[in-house]
C-alpha cells in the first residue's frame, strides 16, 4: 500500500515544479488524470460516497453503519468523505486508515456544519447580515475556518445562501435574509473568510454554497416542503447568490431536499448540469444533502434506491451524503449500460480537484495537528472579535424618549426575562463545537459593566423546559408563572427594566418551522405584568427569526434586537445599552405585523390594484382585517443619533445601455453623538417587459459620520444592476425610465429619475 501512496506524492512533487505541463495541461489536471487512470470503478464510486461518524448525527440515519464496517469501507476505498468527525486526533486516525490502508491512499475530506463559528460562536448569520458590514462576515468566517481547520476539518457546509421571505421557516437564521443583493454580498464575504486566497493554507477550509436551490421557498414555511416557484423569481431572487459564488471560486455546492416545481432539486439536471456546471462554468463538486438522494424515492420521483442513484448522478449530484445509493448501485448501473462511466469520472475529477486544492495529496494530515488545535481555538482574540461582530449586528427598533443609552443618572436596573441569565441560547442553533452554557449572558454582561448601578435580577418565567438539543422537540412553558411575582417586585424597585425575551436557541434552525411566531409561552404575559408596575422597559429580543410583536412594539418605549449573539452576547448587549457602542444594524428581513401577511418582503410588485391605504376600498389588493405594511420594514434600524439625507443627484438624466450612472447624496449626522449609517440604494424599473418590484436594493455603504458632520456618498449603476432575468433565465437590460432611491431604510422616499436609452 505504502509504495503506491508514495508514488502519488512523488508524482505531485514533480508536477508542482511548474504550473503547465508540456502537454498543455495544468499540474492539477495532470495529477488528477494520472490518479483517475489508476482507479478502478469501485474506487471511483468510493470517492462519491460520504458517511457520517456515529458520534454526532445531523440527520436521521437510515443507513447507519457500525464503526467497524465503516472502517472496513474506508480501508477498501469505498468512502471518499466523512462528516461529523471532529478533532485533530479523530480526523488523524480516520485519515490514516484511508491513506495507509486503502490501495491508492486517497485522503478523505472531512466536512462539518461550521455555520457561525466552531467553538467561539459568532452571532447567527441572519444577525450578522443585520450589520450590513460584509467585512465582519469575512472576519467571523476566517476565525471559524481557523478553529475548524485546527480541529482537523477541511470543509464547512456553509454559507447557506438561500434567500428567505418566510419567517415561519426556522432556517432563516442560517441565511442573510430576504434580499438577493444583500445575501450575495454576505455570501461572497463568508466564502472569502472561509477559503481565504489559498485553499491549501492550513488555516482555511473549503466552503459550500447551499441549498441549491429554492429551499427557503418551501411552501407555507414548513421545512422540507415542496417549492413552487416561477422562473422570474427563481432567476432574480433565488439564483443570484449561487451564481455569484460559483463564479467566485466557492469550492463546493450542496443541493437541496425540496422538489422545485415537482423536480427533486437533487435530481435536477437543469440546475446542476445546465446552469451550474454548464452556463456558469463551475468546476467544484456538488454534495447531496443528507439522504436527499434517497428522498427522491420518498418524493415519488423514483421507484427504488437504485433509480434514486440513477436520477441523482445523471442530474449532476457528485457526492452522496448518507443515502448509500451510489455505493450500492452505481456499479450495477454502469455495468448495465444505464450510466455512462464518463459521468462518474467527471464527479470523481471534481472531488479530487478540491482535495488537491486543499493540499491533501501533499500532506493529508496537515489539518490534524494537536498543537495547532490547542493554540488556535477559543482564544481571547477570537472572543473579542465575536463581541465586535455581535454589537454591530444589533438593531435598535424603538427608542422613545431616548431611554437608551442608559445614562449615569440611572441607579437601579431590573434585569428580567427567561433569556436574561441564559448563557446557552445566545450560542444559537447550528453551534458546531460550542461548549454548552458558555455564552456571556445578558445579566453577566450588564453586571460586568454596571459600575455601581444596583442590578435586581428575576427570571420571571422559563421559556423552554425540555428538549433543548438539535434533534429533539422543544417543550415550551405555558403554565408555570411562579416567577412572576419576583419579577414584578424587581421591576417595582428599579428605575428601568431590561427585559430579555424572544426565542430559545432551539426554536429556530433546521426542522423548526412554526405557524406561530409571536412571543411563545408566557412571555407576553410577563411583559404585561411588568408593564403594569414599570413602564420604563427596554425589551432586548434574542431570536433566530423575525417575530410578530405588535403589542410590545406599541407599549415598550425601547426595543433592541440582539438576536442570538454568540459567545460574547452579554458584553455586546452591555456595550450597546450603556452607549459604549452606538447601534448601527438594519433589519435584513421584514418583521410582519401578523403571521397572515407572510410571505411579506420589501421588494414586492405593485399588482394591478395596489393598496389605496383606505380600509373602505375593498376591491384593491389589501386585507379587510390588517394593513399590507409590516411592523418593521427591511433595512430599518435606529441609532442614538439621527441622519438626514439631502441633494440626491444623478450624474445624468439619461444614459445609454453599457454606460455607468453615478448617484450621489449627502448624509448628515444631525444628532449629538458620532454614529454609523447604512446608506441604501434602491431602484425601480418603471415599465419593463416583466413587471419589476417597486424597489430593489442595488447598493449599500456603511459609513461612519461624526456628530454634526456630513458625508458625500456616491454609488455607481450600470447594466449589472439595471438589468434583470426573464423567466427563461436570459439576462436583459431594457431601455426605459427608472427611479432611484437613496436612504436609511427600504421605506425611503427620496428619489430621482433617469432613463436608459
Ligand atoms: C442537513 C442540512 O439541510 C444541511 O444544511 C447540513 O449541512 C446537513 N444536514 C449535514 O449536517
Amino acid at each position: 500500500m505504502k509504495t503506491i501512496i508514495v508514488t502519488v506524492f512523488i508524482g505531485l512533487f514533480i508536477f508542482t515544479s511548474c504550473s503547465i505541463t508540456n502537454n498543455g495541461m495544468t499540474e492539477e489536471d495532470k495529477f488528477i488524470e494520472d490518479l483517475l487512470a489508476r482507479m478502478n470503478l469501485q474506487e471511483k464510486i468510493g470517492q462519491l460516497n460520504q458517511h457520517t461518524s456515529q458520534w454526532e448525527m445531523t440527520g436521521p440515519a437510515p443507513n447507519a453503519k457500525n464503526t467497524q464496517d465503516l472502517l472496513e469501507d474506508i480501508k477498501n476505498g469505498r468512502v471518499g468523505s466523512m462528516l461529523n468527525v471532529v478533532g485533530a486526533e479523530a480526523t488523524l486516525n480516520a485519515q490514516k486508515i484511508a491513506v495507509e490502508n486503502s490501495r491508492l491512499g486517497i485522503p478523505l475530506i472531512f466536512g462539518y456544519d461550521v455555520i457561525h463559528g466552531q467553538k467561539t460562536m459568532f452571532p447567527i448569520p441572519l444577525a450578522e447580515a443585520a450589520s450590513w458590514n460584509p467585512d465582519l462576515a469575512v472576519l467571523s468566517s476566517s476565525i471559524a475556518a481557523k478553529e475548524a481547520a485546527a480541529n482537523g476539518l477541511h470543509w464547512t457546509f456553509a454559507p447557506m445562501v438561500d434567500v428567505g421571505r418566510d419567517a415561519r421557516w426556522g432556517r432563516v437564521m442560517e441565511g442573510a435574509g430576504e434580499d438577493a443583493y444583500l445575501t450575495t454580498a454576505f455570501s461572497l464575504a463568508r466564502v472569502q473568510g472561509f477559503q481565504g486566497d489559498d485553499l491549501s493554507n492550513e488555516n482555511t477550509i473549503a466552503a459550500c454554497a447551499k441549498h441549491f436551490a429554492g429551499y427557503a421557498f418551501s411552501e407555507s414555511g414548513r421545512d422540507y416542503n415542496v417549492v413552487e416557484i416561477g422562473g422570474e423569481s427563481l432567476h432574480n431572487v433565488v439564483l443570484p447568490p449561487f451564481k455569484a459564488l460559483a463564479e467566485n471560486g466557492v469550492a463546493t455546492f450542496m443541493n437541496a431536499f425540496n422538489t422545485i416545481d415537482g423536480m427533486p432539486a437533487t435530481a435536477s439536471s437543469y440546475l446542476q448540469r445546465d446552469l451550474l456546471k454548464g452556463e456558469w462554468g463551475y468546476d467544484g463538486f456538488v454534495v447531496s444533502d443528507w439522504n436527499s438522494i434517497g428522498e427522491i424515492m420518498i418524493h415519488g420521483a423514483a421507484a427504488d434506491l437504485k433509480e434514486c442513484a440513477y436520477r441523482a448522478i445523471t442530474g449532476g449530484s457528485d457526492m452522496d451524503m448518507e443515502a448509500t445509493a451510489y455505493i450500492k448501485y452505481l456499479e450495477e448501473l454502469v455495468m448495465e449500460g444505464k450510466v455512462d462511466v464518463k459521468l462518474i469520472d467527471d464527479a470523481v475529477r471534481r472531488i479530487l480537484r478540491i482535495k488537491y486544492r486543499l493540499g491533501l495529496f501533499e500532506d493529508p494530515y496537515k489539518y490534524s495537528n494537536t498543537d495547532r488545535e490547542k493554540a488556535n481555538i477559543y482564544t481571547d482574540e477570537h472572543k473579542s472579535a465575536s463581541r465586535k461582530v455581535a454589537r454591530e449586528s444589533m438593531v435598535l427598533l424603538k427608542n422613545e424618549g431616548n431611554l437608551l443609552p442608559i445614562t449615569s443618572s440611572v441607579k437601579s436596573i431590573a434585569v428580567i426575562g427567561p433569556l436574561a441569565d441564559d448563557d446557552d441560547s445566545p450560542l444559537g442553533n447550528w453551534r458546531a463545537q460550542a461548549i454548552p452554557n458558555s455564552a456571556v449572558s445578558m445579566l453577566a454582561g450588564i453586571k460586568a459593566a454596571a459600575n455601581g448601578i444596583k442590578i435586581n435580577y428575576a427570571e420571571g418565567c422559563k421559556l423552554a423546559t425540555a428538549g433543548r438539543a438539535f434533534p429533539t422537540h422543544l417543550t415550551i412553558n405555558t403554565t408555570d408563572k411562579s416567577g412572576f411575582s419576583a419579577a414584578v417586585n424587581a421591576a417595582k424597585k428599579s428605575e428601568l427594566v431590561l427585559l430579555a425575551i424572544g426565542e430559545d436557541a432551539f426554536m429556530s434552525g433546521e426542522g423548526r418551522s412554526q405557524t406561530d411566531i409571536t412571543l411563545r409561552g408566557l412571555q407576553q404575559e410577563l411583559f404585561d405584568a411588568i408593564y403594569k408596575v414599570n413602564k420604563n422597559i427596554v425589551v432586548v429580543l434574542m431570536n433566530g427569526r423575525p417575530l410578530v410583536i405588535p403589542e410590545i412594539a406599541e407599549k415598550a418605549p425601547a426595543i433592541l434586537e440582539a438576536w442570538h449573539g454568540g459567545t460574547e452576547a452579554g458584553h455586546a448587549i452591555a456595550d450597546v445599552v450603556f452607549g459604549k457602542y452606538n447601534p448601527s444594524g438594519k433589519l435584513p428581513m421584514t418583521f410582519p405585523l401578523n403571521v397572515g401577511q407572510i410571505p411579506i418582503y420589501y421588494n414586492y410588485k405593485n399588482t394591478g390594484r395596489p393598496d389605496t391605504g383606505n380600509p373602505e376600498d375593498n376591491l384593491w389588493s389589501s386585507y379587510t382585517d390588517a394593513p399590507n405594511t409590516p411592523l418593521y420594514p427591511f433595512g430599518f434600524g435606529l441609532s442614538y443619533t439621527t441622519f438626514e439625507y439631502s441633494d440626491i443627484k444623478v450624474s445624468s438624466s439619461e444614459i445609454a445601455i453599457g454606460e455607468t450612472l453615478q448617484v450621489s447624496v449627502n448624509v448628515s449626522n444631525t444628532g449629538t453623538v458620532d454614529g454609523e449609517e447604512v446608506v441604501q440604494l434602491y431602484i425601480c424599473d418603471k415599465a419593463a417587459t416583466y413587471a419589476r418590484p417597486l424597489k430593489e436594493l442595488k447598493g449599500f455603504q456603511k459609513v461612519s459620520i461624526k456628530a454634526g458632520g456630513t458625508e458625500h456618498i456616491t454609488f455607481k449603476l450600470s447594466d449589472k444592476e439595471l438589468g434583470y432575468y426573464f423567466p427563461n433565465g436570459k439576462y436583459v437590460v431594457e431601455p426605459g425610465n427608472f427611479r432611484v432611491y437613496v436612504g436609511g431604510s427600504s421605506e425611503v422616499k427620496h428619489s430621482v429619475n433617469f432613463s436608459l436609452k
